[in-house]
């Protein structure tokens, strides 16, 4: 079985890792977790960030075979249906994006023009299905913990984590989002650990811990075991809950959680605009 290539794309205002996978046999690519700029205070968006991952994929002949999200993303607006736009590909993410639109479509009033059936993507993917990128295989593991529909993308020798652990010194991700659970993350991530240990782990988020100058974006399932400062061999499920809840309970939300959500929940399309012509996004006053 061939490893992919993996190149990474780093957006320093959400701290997000974008990656784009090649199969070395082919020009076969996939995209994953894809960032499109925004300003809030201006209510403004920009393609400076994904017209990075357009620039290397013509630079390098590269065809897009899918664009894939590991999960709804809280802290950045996807930019998916652009780089469909541009690039083509099919769009995929975990088939329990149903309960996140259920959750978030309530949230947000959503009319009944939102699809709460995950029909916005081209694939709804599930623990253990198989997709391609040329010759290399894809394997699909369900991690779930974070948001219910959080995946991890497995190729080759590589897994593609999404917000499940960070940096050995990070640690892991919050649980304390709607359709969160701590439990849940602790069992996701053994799934994630029983991996072989050289099996490259790509993070999608990394805040730099602290003492450490450079953002990293890749470690193994080796180093996590050893030294994962949260889910290290030998922590107990229940010591990773209390730590993970007691955590949770200090940290404040993304500050671009109200426009990701409900971005991301329609597969990074904005809703539809008003009859005055113009999109807009709302903010829920006192419910989060
Ligand atoms: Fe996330």
């Amino acid at each position: 079985m061939s490893n992919p290539i993996v190149q990474q794309f780093f957006d320093e205002p959400t701290n997000t890792f974008s990656y784009v996978v090649r199969d070395p046999e082919s020009q076969s690519c996939a995209i994953l977790d894809s960032v499109l700029d925004f300003d809030y205070a201006a209510g403004r968006t920009d393609v400076r960030s994904a017209d990075q991952i357009i620039e290397y994929v013509r630079s390098n002949d590269l065809t897009v075979e899918w664009i894939l999200e590991t999960h709804v993303h809280a802290d950045h607006l996807s930019a998916a249906p652009y780089l469909h736009e541009m690039l083509g590909g099919k769009t995929g993410i975990g088939a329990h994006i149903c309960d996140v639109q259920e959750i978030f479509g309530k949230a947000f009033n959503a009319g009944t023009e939102f699809e709460r059936d995950g029909s916005q993507f081209d694939r709804l993917f599930r623990e253990e299905d198989t997709f391609n990128i040329g010759g290399l295989e894809g394997r699909v593991l369900h991690t779930p913990g974070h948001t219910p529909a959080c995946l991890t993308y497995v190729v080759g020798d590589a897994a593609f984590v999404g917000d499940t652990l960070f940096m050995p010194d990070y640690g892991t991700a919050r649980c304390d989002f709607p359709g969160g659970d701590a439990r849940t993350l602790f069992q996701s991530i053994q799934k994630v650990l029983a991996l072989p240990p050289e099996t490259r782990i790509f993070l999608c988020h990394d805040y730099k811990a602290p003492g450490r100058d450079e953002y990293a974006f890749m470690t193994t399932v080796a180093e996590q075991r050893a030294s994962n400062v949260h889910v290290h061999e030998g922590v107990s499920e229940e010591d990773f809950v209390k730590m993970r809840t007691e955590r949770d309970a200090t940290l404040d939300m993304p500050r671009l959680i109200l426009p990701s959500v409900q971005v991301n929940m329609r597969a990074g399309h904005m809703p539809p605009a008003e009859d005055n012509g113009q999109v807009y996004l709302k903010v829920p006053i006192n419910l989060f």
